[in-house]
């Protein structure tokens, strides 16, 4: 995989593991994050005001949107079944739905104050368009945040990191999900989740790509325990292009 983006065959299979996880979804985070995953997102959605309107983009089964507090919500997500999963309990007064990917925001230009990522950039196809739009639809010094697994570019704590998504995250993953629900994959969806870890670079791909598209104030910043990182950038004030 490439760490801007994927083929066409390689995005529809992370979207295939991301389906088939999707009821065991948050059991699984849970296990392989030794509970904190909940913390991260929690502490993340706290970034948004009550008068904010914000974009999540890859909401899917809405374990983060769940904790926005916003009145303007858009939960943006390709998959249909794993919107359904939200539907299912989120207030769908305040959170509008709307499908489609990040590659392609179907909102107007300078529209939303807050854009967030969680756990899901990875997984975007074309990461530089995506970026792009992010920053077409933020107003001016509006936020984009973008929260994934940690993976700093070297050192112990890069070591440690991989052996834990290497090793660890596989047999949790045995251990979380039901033999009924395991039988019927045709392929282990955390093999999927293991490769677009791998692929992904590091957190400063994220920086670089942020910056290039234009953001300022481009940094990064750890997570509890640095098992995740935040990253994020402004779009500016004044527009160059
Ligand atoms: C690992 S889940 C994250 C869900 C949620 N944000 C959370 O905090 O747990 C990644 C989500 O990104 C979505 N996704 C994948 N490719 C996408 C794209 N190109 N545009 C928007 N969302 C995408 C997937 O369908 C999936 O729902």
């Amino acid at each position: 995989m490439d760490p801007d983006g994927m083929s066409d065959k390689e995005w529809r299979q992370v979207m295939d593991a991301m389906e088939e996880v999707g009821p065991y979804y948050e059991r699984v985070n849970w296990l392989i994050t030794f509970g904190l995953v909940d913390k991260w997102r929690k502490r993340v959605a706290a970034l948004a005001g009550p008068e904010d309107v914000v974009l999540e983009i890859g909401s899917g089964p809405g374990n983060f949107t769940k904790h926005l507090a916003s009145k303007t919500v858009f939960a943006l997500e390709p998959s249909s079944e794993l919107s359904a999963l939200a539907r299912q309990t989120l207030d769908r007064g305040r959170i509008e739905f709307l499908k489609g990917v990040g590659e392609s925001i179907p909102l107007a230009d300078d529209s939303v104050d807050k854009v967030f990522c969680v756990f899901s950039f990875r997984d975007f196809f074309d990461r530089k368009t995506s970026v792009e739009e992010m920053r077409r639809v933020l107003r001016a010094g509006g936020e984009a945040i973008i929260v994934d697994m940690a993976k700093p570019p070297s050192g112990p704590l890069a070591k440690m990191l991989e052996f834990h998504v290497k090793h660890m995250v596989p047999p949790l993953t045995r251990v979380a999900v039901p033999s009924v629900a395991k039988e019927r994959w045709t392929r282990d969806p955390y093999k999927t989740f293991v490769e677009t870890y791998r692929a992904y670079g590091s957190t400063k791909i994220y920086e670089e790509l942020l910056t290039r598209s234009g953001f300022e104030h481009v940094g990064t910043e750890y997570l509890e325990m640095k098992g995740a990182t935040m990253t994020r950038g402004k779009k500016p004030w004044k527009s160059t292009s």
